[in-house]
């Protein structure tokens, strides 16, 4: 397992970033099939691809989303189906991006410095939510297509590797 991530680019130019990041964190996955160890690594490494306010994994477990592993502030724990971002997009399971949190109705502010957010689910093979990937910026309007198609593509790496 390497031990360092290597960028050529700055934290700025995010499509570089995501094609460096995407094979390092196939890299780490590679061999370890513990859900905890490969969702607190690839929080980490996209944290230290992007410095993003807040990442972090909610798992699905006795239908409820629970916090798994984090990088950022503290957040809150439980989440129920089709509350705020992460269980709107869990019921409908699909991503949400949000460019302004003030705007999304039942908006759960785990901190009030959160200001943008995408919210992406992961699956198993029968197609339902097993957790959900949430990044926040303490920018508006901080996300855009790159972030949600790359984004969309770390998370299908780690359902395929976890959950199929
Ligand atoms: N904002 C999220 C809650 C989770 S925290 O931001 C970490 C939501 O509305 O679901």
């Amino acid at each position: 397992m390497a031990e360092t991530l290597i960028f050529s680019v700055p934290k700025e130019n995010r499509t570089i970033r995501y094609k460096e990041l995407i094979p390092q964190i196939s890299s780490l996955l590679d061999g370890e099939l513990d859900e905890i160890a490969c969702l607190a690594n690839a929080t980490a490494a996209i944290n230290e691809a992007f410095s993003f306010f807040w990442i972090g994994f909610y798992r699905v477990m006795d239908n409820e989303l629970v916090l798994g592993p984090f990088q950022g502030p503290i957040a809150c724990t439980r989440i129920q189906k089709s509350r705020g971002v992460c269980g709107t997009a869990w019921n409908l399971n699909e991503t949400i991006l949000v460019p302004d949190v003030d705007l999304f109705p039942g908006h759960i502010a785990c901190s009030s410095a959160s200001k943008s957010e995408i919210v992406i689910p992961l699956r198993n093979s029968k197609g339902e939510v097993m957790s959900i990937l949430d990044v926040d910026s303490d920018t508006l309007n901080d996300f855009t297509d790159t972030d949600q198609l790359n984004l969309e593509l770390i998370c299908l790496e780690l359902q395929k590797h976890l959950y199929d």
